[in-house]
């Protein structure tokens, strides 16, 4: 595959966490190419959260080295990881009900001059967006409270797009969505990545990892156990290495050069 050779829009490698007593994330690798989607999976408390605060900037990592297109960078704020080009879709949407699409779309980056707002302006390039994405929406001047689970989705994601972000992190996008609304956001995130973004996709739903991912890796216990390729691999296997019920191929492997490096330790 082409993606081997060419540089990560980003990487990171060794990455660290603790709270207090917890060792959130151990030596946590992840590489993410633009016009891939990464699955990112694992159990309850295996770390998906922190590592996507991570890269976030909101919970800098304690060790470990983050690469955005081949240079070391830090992140250390939220304002820093947008800088870079890297945008987040929270679970809870942060949506306001009472205001329209538009309005949702330029919440705090309204168009405007001298103080008066440009709402033309603004409905016209959020009706190019919606378009670019080919998201259906009745009205862009429909308050967000009248759309369903799934509309309310796309424009949760469409409003991360403004920023023209390079690696667009989804926490659970489908979680709370029926089949249909869950199918236009798995739409949404394939066009996504025909844009030649890069999408981290969070999820717990195998259905949707094995619809949509490229790639899937899974942490287990804070640590990598595993990156898959999604289309050679059930979701038997991925369920395997997310509950490290049996040795799969890769914990195997692990586990022997583990045993030939204590070996040279000794
Ligand atoms: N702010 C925090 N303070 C203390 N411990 C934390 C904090 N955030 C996360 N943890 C701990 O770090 C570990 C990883 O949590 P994290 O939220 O990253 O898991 P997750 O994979 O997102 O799980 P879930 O699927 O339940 O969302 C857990 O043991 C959790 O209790
Ligand atoms: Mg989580």
């Amino acid at each position: 595959m082409t993606t081997i050779t060419r540089t990560p829009v980003l990487a990171l490698e060794g990455i660290s966490k603790r709270f207090g007593a917890v060792q959130a994330l151990t030596e946590v690798d992840l590489e993410v190419h633009a016009g891939e989607v990464v699955a990112l999976v694992g159990d309850n408390g295996a770390g998906k959260s922190t590592l996507i605060k991570v890269i976030a900037g909101v919970g800098p990592p304690d060790s470990g080295e983050i690469r955005w297109e081949g240079s070391a960078v830090a992140i250390p704020s939220p304002g820093a990881a947008q800088a870079l080009g890297i945008a987040t879709v929270y679970q809870d949407l942060a949506l306001c009900d009472n205001l329209d699409v538009v309005g949702n779309l330029f919440l705090g980056r309204e168009l405007g001059h001298f103080g008066v707002l440009d709402e033309v302006a603004m409905e016209k390039r959020s009706r190019d967006l919606l378009h670019t994405l080919s998201i259906r929406i009745p009205s862009v001047r429909i308050p967000v409270a009248s759309l369903s689970g799934g509309q309310r989705q796309t424009v949760a994601i469409s409003r991360s797009l403004l920023g023209k972000p390079k690696i667009v992190m989804l926490d659970e996008p489908t979680a709370a969505l029926g089949v249909e609304q869950t199918a236009q956001v798995l739409d949404l995130v394939e066009r996504l990545r025909s844009q030649g973004l890069g999408v981290i996709l969070i999820s717990h739903n195998m259905v949707d990892v094995k619809a949509v991912a490229d790639r899937v890796a899974v942490l287990r216990l804070g640590r990598n156990n595993g990156v898959f390729d999604a289309k050679r691999t059930t979701q038997e296997e991925i369920i395997s290495a997310i509950t490290g019920a049996t040795d799969n191929a890769v914990s195997r492997r692990r586990a022997r050069t583990d045993q030939l490096k204590d070996g040279a330790d000794d």
